[in-house]
């Protein structure tokens, strides 16, 4: 076989969790990923030596600054075979927009020269060396239903759904992966909040308060933003949604600012307590 043509396809999020910022600056996830029938398609030629590109997209990069660039010289280093291939990519999968474009070219390269240069390395193996290139290169090589774990490098495969559709809307603003963990506030994750607990950290827990279901409670009803600020203009340290709303609860450092603002609170007619916490009354 001198030449094959390969399917990259896209996948969505069904979930996404961030559960806390690790020593590597990666974020370790918990999230649901699934392959979805959105693709691009790779034509791989075999050839004596070195390693081409080109792409219908003018202004992706050719060098290995391109994933699906960087998957071959990796295949080549690790297999260690004099080879080369002339990759040609024919995008359809939006760029930076969430779908695993990239990691996905970077699998499907990885998989086609694995088939081309006959089978050099099992899908395991595969998929430890998509984990170099990157987190969600693994998942693309199984493809499916997964529960991915880790910094996204780690699967537990679930069954697989009936076949379920779904309407895809890319907005045109790119986004950088990158860019957004890194403005993450983790200090906001359940991690910082526990070690602030532990520190017996009042401010520390109070700057933490945190609750993802906000986004969505706060949008439909903005007095819940507009209630959260008036509770830091009247003295709390944090201010934060309950459950899933529409409270909002306040953190006070003094017992005396709490009640002034529950005064203020009862004029605008909330249902309004000064509340403290309570110790545990049994062992867990
Ligand atoms: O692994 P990948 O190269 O796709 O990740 C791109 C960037 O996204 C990383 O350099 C890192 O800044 C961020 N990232 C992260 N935690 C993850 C995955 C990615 O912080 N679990």
């Amino acid at each position: 076989m001198n030449q094959i043509d390969v399917t990259s396809n896209a996948k969505i999020n069904l979930t996404l969790d961030v559960l806390k910022k690790r020593e590597d600056g990666y974020h370790e996830l918990k999230m649901i990923m699934q392959t979805v029938s959105l693709y691009d398609i790779i034509n791989l030629r075999k050839t004596d030596s070195g390693i081409f590109l080109k792409t219908n997209l003018k202004y992706l990069p050719t060098d290995s600054r391109n994933i699906a660039y960087a998957a071959a010289q990796l295949f080549f280093t690790a297999a260690e075979i004099s080879g080369g291939v002339d990759i040609n990519i024919k995008k359809t999968i939006p760029v930076a927009a969430g779908l695993a474009g990239g990691s996905s070219n970077a699998a499907a390269v990885l998989t086609g020269l694995n088939t081309l240069y006959g089978k050099i390395f099992s899908e395991k193996e595969l998929c430890l060396l998509g984990e170099k290139l990157g987190s969600d290169v693994p998942f693309c090589i199984a493809g499916g239903c997964a529960l991915s774990t880790g910094r996204g490098e780690i699967l537990t495969p679930l069954p697989d759904m009936p076949t379920t559709t779904f309407l895809i809307a890319k907005p045109p603003v790119r986004v950088s992966t990158a860019a957004v963990y890194g403005s993450l506030r983790a200090d906001k994750l359940t991690d910082g909040m526990i070690s602030a607990i532990q520190k017996h950290d009042q401010s520390g827990v109070a700057v933490r308060l945190f609750n993802v279901l906000e986004t969505v409670t706060a949008k439909e009803h903005p007095i819940i933003k507009k209630i959260k600020q008036d509770m830091i203009e009247l003295g709390a340290l944090g201010s934060v949604m309950s459950g899933s709303g529409p409270t909002v609860i306040g953190l006070f450092k003094d017992k005396k600012l709490a009640n002034d603002a529950k005064n203020v609170m009862l004029k605008r007619r909330f249902d309004t307590f000064v509340v403290h916490t309570l110790k545990r009354k049994t062992e867990i």
